[in-house]
């Protein structure tokens, strides 16, 4: 014998709602907006996946049903259930019937969740970033974030990588001296947050060949752009025996791959960042090869634009390039543009000499379109002993804290290649974002350490 309890309708996410077409099912999220047009309701309901729209009829539901959803105040929890209904004009492709809905808490009247539809500036919204991050936008944008981070792990880890993880504690500075994080190590004197784990990828390289590390890395940057963060994630590989043309094929088909897998699972939250605007066309045109520029021709570049008037500052040779120069050569493109080979001595210390012309680094910038600027900086690695430590003593380096990079050279040297992607410079380029401050789930600037 049995009891009869009833069936529960199946659990399912808004992202999955598809496959239930026709179906009753259960959602469980919050009531992201309410809209009332006499006995009909059209309440939003979010779960983290996405938002759908449904519809109450006041005819169609128990009483104490229509009543706890025409009252129920934004960003409450629910578990909501209904019929999927296909409807073209919804932005997911579907809505829900409502059959039933129960509250798990309901957001008092007196203390209304304090972001509403109406427009708040950046300072209002990255104070209150933990409840900011569950508007469609925002989560749209962290989806996005987390399919980058996957699919560039995933380039790697199917053409035989191996992910070695560098320390985030480190003696000595990687990236110049001047945006280092210091704090007091025991009776070890000062350590440093890491800037980038190249130095330490270049050694688990030479013992396993292609590696790369990917973690958050640090820099007190001073400047308030919207490109700088003083945390961010930064994937790197390292590849022994590669030069410089091998780590720009590397880099076109590595941004290649990742606009791929945006593109293959991501259009809807694409839409949805960019507020209907379809950014998926522009990404489309993202296929290796890139366009390839020397620092020498940018810079002619900038020459000829600057008489034209379409500059405002001309561009110093020697000198690196300014954000407004960046924006103008990569404006001249419609994929990522490679500019390499810039003089060494606005470049770091570990670089490779051109031997074409000793003046030059064997490096790589990586400038996205649309003025979104550097998304990668590579280059080949000095291997010379000799050279190496002429390059840290010229830099004002500490000498003793190197010489385990130095080792490298010392045993088994060999010309070997790399480059580190931010992330959250990914993600604004794809996401088409005015501000790396919404790219990451916490962003840290020179003002901000809450929350
Ligand atoms: O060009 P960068 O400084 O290169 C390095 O750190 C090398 N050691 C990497 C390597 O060769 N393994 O930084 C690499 C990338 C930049 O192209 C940019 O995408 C990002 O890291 N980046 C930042 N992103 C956000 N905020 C900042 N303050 C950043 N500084 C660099
Ligand atoms: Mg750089």
């Amino acid at each position: 014998m049995s009891t009869e309890t009833p069936v529960a309708a199946p659990l399912t996410s808004i992202a999955n709602i598809g496959q239930h077409e026709g179906q009753t099912v259960r959602l469980r999220g919050w009531l992201y907006n309410l809209r009332a047009s006499g006995k009909l309701l059209f309440p939003i309901f979010r779960d983290g996946s996405g938002t759908i729209q449904g519809i109450v009829p006041k005819a169609a539901v128990a009483p104490e049903v229509f009543d706890t959803l025409k009252e129920l105040t934004l960003e409450s929890s629910l578990t909501v259930t209904g019929k999927v209904r296909a409807d073209q004009r919804a932005p997911s492709g579907y809505e829900l019937d409502v059959e039933n809905v129960e509250v798990t808490q309901r957001v008092p009247e007196d203390q209304p969740f304090p972001i509403t539809l109406k427009e708040h500036g950046p300072d209002f919204l990255m104070e209150r970033r933990h409840l900011w991050m569950r508007t469609p936008r925002q989560s749209a944008i962290l989806r996005v974030r987390a399919t980058i981070m996957r699919a560039a792990q995933e380039f790697f880890d199917t053409r035989d990588f191996i992910r070695t993880d560098p320390p985030i504690l480190t003696p000595a500075a990687c990236e110049g001296t001047s945006e280092l994080f210091e704090m007091k190590y025991f009776d070890e004197g000062n350590a440093y947050l890491t800037q980038s784990g190249q130095l330490y990828i270049e050694a688990t390289a030479l013992a396993l060949g292609k590696v790369y590390s990917f973690g958050p890395t640090f820099r007190a940057e001073k400047s308030k752009t919207r490109r700088h963060l003083t945390e961010f994630w930064m994937i790197e590989p390292e590849v022994a025996y590669a030069d410089l043309g091998d780590l720009m094929e590397l880099a076109e088909q590595f941004l290649s791959h990742i606009v791929t897998r945006v593109l293959e699972k991501h259009r809807t939250d694409l839409k949805t960042i960019t507020g209907g605007g379809d950014k998926a066309v522009r990404l489309e045109k993202i296929a290796a090869p890139f366009p390839r520029l020397s620092y020498d021709e940018a810079h002619a570049m900038l020459d000829q634009a600057f008489s034209k008037g379409l500059i405002e500052k001309p561009h110093e040779y020697g000198d690196d390039f300014g954000a407004p120069d960046e924006t103008y050569i990569s404006n001249q493109f419609d994929r990522p543009v490679m500019v390499h080979r810039y003089p060494a001595a606005v470049k770091a210390f570990y670089m490779q000499p051109d031997p074409q012309d000793q003046t030059k680094a064997l490096c790589v910038d990586v400038l996205a379109p649309e003025g979104y600027g550097e998304i990668i900086g590579g280059s080949q690695r000095v291997d010379s002993y000799d050279l190496l430590k002429q390059r840290i003593l010229d830099h004002g380096l500490p000498l003793e804290a190197f010489q385990w990079y130095l080792d490298l050279r010392r045993y088994g040297s060999v010309p070997h290649s790399g480059f580190g992607m931010g992330i959250e410079r990914c993600v604004a380029w794809i996401c088409g974002l005015e501000h790396v401050r919404e790219t990451i789930p916490f962003a840290r600037t020179l003002n901000r350490i809450y929350p």
